[in-house]
């Protein structure tokens, strides 16, 4: 069945925000290995590459279903934060706000009966649980680190076995 245009269009701009996710978090992991916190660098570079398959994956669905790839201007992400808090925060905050782009297009894909697509963001939904709920553990842990050297090593050292993890599934 071809797809409706708006869901066609919504598609896009999916594809479009895990672009952005993948450009964002790459940019976060310079900011960590150009601030010698290299776990959190790996960390970043590691989430990063997990966006581009999430953009490749709906590359994929779109191809499957004979649809077009609109591509869509990918924004500069911001380069300097405050402090590490800030950035996980705002990777945080970007990743709630992705949640409820699929959150809305799930929506209109049930309203016009598009249950291919409704099965097809199912994946996205829970791939967003975990990782709301990873960058919120993040944010957790570096508001009680509170700034502090020793703590920041230590988290850097946790942060780079998370990845190291990641990449041996
Ligand atoms: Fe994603
Ligand atoms: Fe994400």
């Amino acid at each position: 069945m071809t797809l409706p245009t708006e869901i066609l269009q919504h598609l896009n701009e999916q594809l479009n925000r895990e672009l952005y996710a993948q450009y964002l978090y790459l940019v976060m992991a310079s900011y960590f290995y150009e601030k010698d916190l290299p776990g959190f660098g790996h960390f970043f570079l590691r989430q990063s590459k997990e966006e581009g398959e999430h953009a490749m994956r709906l590359f994929r669905y779109l191809m499957e279903k004979g649809a077009s790839f609109q591509p869509l201007p990918i924004e500069i992400p911001p380069k300097n934060y405050e402090s590490p808090l800030a950035c996980f925060e705002m990777a945080y905050e970007y990743e709630k706000k992705v949640t409820l782009s699929y959150y809305n297009l799930l929506k209109k894909a049930r309203d016009l009966g598009e249950y291919d697509v409704e099965e097809f963001l199912l994946w996205y939904i829970r791939e967003q649980r975990e990782e709301e709920s990873l960058m919120q553990g993040w944010v957790a842990r570096l508001r009680l680190a509170n700034g502090e050297g020793p703590a920041l090593l230590l988290l850097d050292r946790e942060a780079a076995a998370y990845a190291q993890s990641e990449e041996e599934e």
